[in-house]
């Protein structure tokens, strides 16, 4: 069995190598057209409603903690400023490959592209897709599949925070008008949210799952931290194994972390038996504060199609 190998998208053999490696060029295609020097900067589309979003909200001195979880208007404002870019550029980073594959484009020939989105933030990783997805239809990525005006998605956000599902609705619906008003986007998409705390509200999402015929991607985007606090790493491990049975064939569970919490994600990968990646971004930092500033973020990630993962134990035989 020593051709056959673990990959983060959980594809084994010589076969699933060589598609691989395919899509690995369609995808440094897609990451260097979206940022050509290398630098990822806010498209005019998300720009415009971070910035909308930014100005209808007070600001005012609040602590890092409130900064990294927002709980009311002036911690939503710091969030936005501090972490609302650097988190889109990752997210991109991380399913750009995906989004730019065949995977990707099964998954939304015949549907919506179905988003779930624990611990979400203001709509973080939907708007990051949003953008990501617009980007790869605009350079022909998925041309042959459908047409930008097409493209239905609903977004399943989940969050404890109200401000946060709150702010979230908002900007997507922002969102949606700009793009619509650009021609860029369909109106058909949907916006769900629950704030029950994960994974008490796994009952939820499953009835929300067989309603909506599974999800393509699962999100778990810097909530491994509270969430492990909260419950333990050993009951982590298993609701997110829960979700992953809720992810349609050709879809993708994809979990981020700073640097700072390498030993958990490394944990969390060995619990779910995937790879986990070091991955780097240089961004423009927004706001702005002079010219041509850039900083490099690094941080972790797990990404994965939870059903070939299956298929490659067993042909592992573990
Ligand atoms: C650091 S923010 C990350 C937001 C977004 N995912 C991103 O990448 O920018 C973590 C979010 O997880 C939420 N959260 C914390 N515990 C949660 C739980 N048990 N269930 C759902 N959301 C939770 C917090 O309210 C906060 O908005």
């Amino acid at each position: 069995m020593s051709m056959i190998r673990m990959t983060p998208f959980g594809t084994s053999g010589y076969l699933r190598n060589r598609k691989n490696h395919m899509t690995d060029v369609i995808a440094e295609r897609s990451w260097e057209d979206l940022y050509p020097d290398g630098i990822c900067r806010l498209s005019g589309l998300i720009k415009a409603v971070l910035d909308q979003q930014i100005v209808d909200l007070p600001s005012a001195a609040v602590s890092d903690d409130e900064t990294r979880y927002p709980v009311d208007e002036p911690s939503m404002r710091a969030f936005l400023e501090t972490f609302f870019a650097r988190h889109v550029f990752q997210l991109q980073r991380s399913l750009a490959e995906y989004v730019a594959s065949l995977d990707f484009q099964r998954c939304v020939r015949f549907g919506p592209l179905r988003i779930l989105d624990i611990g979400s933030g203001p709509a973080v990783a939907s708007l990051s897709l949003i953008d990501l997805v617009q980007h790869t239809i605009c350079t022909g990525e998925l041309r042959a599949s459908k047409r930008p005006r097409d493209f239905g998605k609903v977004h399943v956000l989940n969050d404890t925070s109200p401000i946060c599902l709150t702010t979230g609705r908002r900007m997507l619906a922002t969102c949606r008008e700009l793009g619509e008003s650009l021609g860029l986007m369909s109106s058909g998409d949907r916006v769900l949210t629950l704030l029950t705390a994960f994974p008490h509200n796994i009952r939820q999402i499953q009835q929300l799952a067989s309603s909506l015929g599974g999800f393509d991607i699962i999100i778990l985007s810097y909530v491994m931290s509270p969430l492990t606090e909260a419950y333990g790493l050993r009951s982590l491990g298993t609701a997110v194994r829960a979700l992953e049975r809720l992810c349609k064939p050709c879809g993708r569970v994809v979990v981020l972390q700073d640097r700072f919490q390498e030993s958990l994600i490394r944990s969390l990968a060995r619990m779910l038996e995937v790879e986990h990646r070091e991955q780097t971004v240089t961004q423009e930092i927004y706001p702005p504060r002079g010219d041509n500033e850039t900083y490099t973020y690094t941080y972790y990630d797990c990404l994965y199609a939870p059903r070939m993962r299956v298929i490659d134990r067993v042909w592992r035989g573990t």
